[in-house]
């Protein structure tokens, strides 16, 4: 048993900024000295330094100094066989699939190919500050192993799960449906919970997956009801209506998944850029989640994640945040704040009225805009929310893992530093605006350089050179 105590200043969460309009510091927790303690990478205890520490005094304290400490980043939605892809030029989803995306990851087919990939993944997860992944993998179940026995290596939790893509893909892609079936459930019998491992059963998206796939996901949902599902839905405009065709009579895209009853708590469809009213209103009374990707969405020209309207009171979504790297251009989850902050604004203006009066969304218009609170709840314990795992990860409440990252606000490309001047006198931050106003810089002046270590069950897995 190895406990230990880590002084420093500390921003987590209690509760979701967006149920705090005009109050969202009621929804955060910023102690600017702070002592977490960690006894086996689990929290056993956490407050001010001078309440603890006369309670701890024998405790090896590790003082991490001028910076801000959050909870580590979860990336809701991410492809592990696609680290060597990523930023790939000039074609939307359904083509840069074909162009880009397919022959890479059959390399994943190779074993040392997946081992050498998924190292070079986790180092550039915890370079980004991002300490736990729901990530897709390929249709090669050794892709899927890897993922994982990295994953344990580093000690790390992830959600994934063998990928499968059984139409729409070329021959030397494609899974089978009963393949996908037998593969998956050796993988979970090997991996599920196993660990820091979760897994999900994961058909690639309904385009991609016959009746006869679906139907074999149904079939691992009802054998482990406990496993999540993780999905793709509702992308781009082209992929929407072929899946009217693999899936005819399907009323929209959600009505297939739903069809194989794959729709509720533990579910996560990814995207989510084009559903209608209906669907997010099903999502909401599934419990089933959804993952904005800005950058993605943005790089593959998917379009604009509605984001005051998943979070609606009146029917809220689950959500996470996620890169799509490849899809994205980067590892960050920061880099997605800033993406996220913009589409925000633009929805922000569409709803305004300042454009066109008839489309006026006063409450609307205002979630959209993505406070620091809203995002780096989104990114901690909205994510973990999003994926019904926060009772593990997510905040530094007593009793979860112990995953964070020490943030340097002075760090990042030219001018962040200066910049970051303006707040807190160029001194350590002393109120939670203070904070706050930090971390709005770093995620939309700075970059992922303002990741100066991760830790991960409450050891140092990245130290920035
Ligand atoms: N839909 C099915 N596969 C993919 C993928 O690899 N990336 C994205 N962004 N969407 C998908
Ligand atoms: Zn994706």
């Amino acid at each position: 048993m190895t406990v230990r105590g880590i002084r420093g200043s500390f921003f987590d969460f209690i509760d979701d900024p967006w149920k705090h309009v005009g109050d969202e510091e009621a929804s955060a927790r910023f102690l600017a000295d702070g002592l977490l303690v960690v006894d086996d990478g689990i929290i056993v205890s956490f407050g001010p330094y001078s309440d603890r520490a006369g309670e701890y005094a024998d405790l090896e304290i590790t003082h991490i100094e001028h910076r801000i400490i959050t909870p580590g980043f979860i990336d809701g939605h991410i492809h592990f066989p696609q680290t060597r892809v990523l930023g790939a030029f000039g074609e939307q989803l359904l083509p840069w699939l074909q162009k880009w995306v397919f022959p890479e990851e059959a390399r994943y087919a190779d074993r040392q190919y997946a081992k050498d990939g998924a190292v070079r993944f986790f180092d550039n997860l915890l370079a980004s500050g991002t300490t736990t992944v729901q990530a897709f993998t390929s249709t090669a179940p050794v892709c899927t192993e890897e993922l994982f026995e990295e994953a344990s290596r580093r000690n790390m939790r992830v959600i994934s799960g063998l990928t499968g893509i059984d139409t729409n893909a070329p021959d030397y892609f494609v899974d089978t449906a009963d393949a996908f079936y037998a593969d998956s459930k050796t993988l979970i019998e090997k991996y599920h919970n196993v660990g820091r491992n979760l897994y999900a059963i994961t058909p690639r998206f309904a385009f991609g997956a016959s009746p006869e796939l679906l139907e074999r996901c149904a079939q691992l949902k009802t054998e482990h009801p406990d496993a999540w599902v993780h999905t793709h839905i509702s992308e781009n405009p082209a992929e929407i209506r072929g899946v009217g065709v693999v899936h005819p009579g399907a009323d929209d895209y959600l009505a297939v998944y739903e069809k194989y009853n794959l729709v509720g708590p533990k579910f996560t469809g990814g995207h989510a850029v084009w559903l209608s009213n209906s669907e997010y209103k099903r999502l909401h009374d599934a419990e089933a989640s959804v993952t904005f990707c800005p950058n993605s969405n943005l790089f593959l020209g998917s379009g604009m994640f509605r984001l005051g309207k998943a979070t609606d009171p009146d029917q809220r979504v689950r959500m996470t945040f996620g890169t799509d790297m490849g899809g994205g251009n980067r590892f960050s989850m920061l880099a997605v704040l800033d993406g996220a902050y913009k589409v925000g604004m633009i929805n922000n203006t569409l709803l305004d009225g300042s454009i066109d009066p008839s489309l006026k969304d006063a409450a609307e218009a205002e979630r959209n805009k993505l406070s620091a609170y809203r995002a780096f709840w989104s990114i901690t314990l909205g994510g973990a929310e999003g994926l019904y795992i926060d009772d593990r990860v997510g905040s530094f409440d007593v009793g979860k893992e112990a995953d964070f990252v020490a943030l340097d606000w002075t760090q990042g490309p030219p001018g962040a530093d200066w910049h970051s001047t303006l707040i807190a006198d160029g001194g350590d931050p002393v109120t939670m605006d203070d904070a706050a106003n930090m971390l709005f810089g770093i995620m939309i002046v700075g970059d992922d350089r303002a990741v100066d270590q991760t830790w991960v069950m409450g050891e140092r897995a990245y130290q920035k050179a």
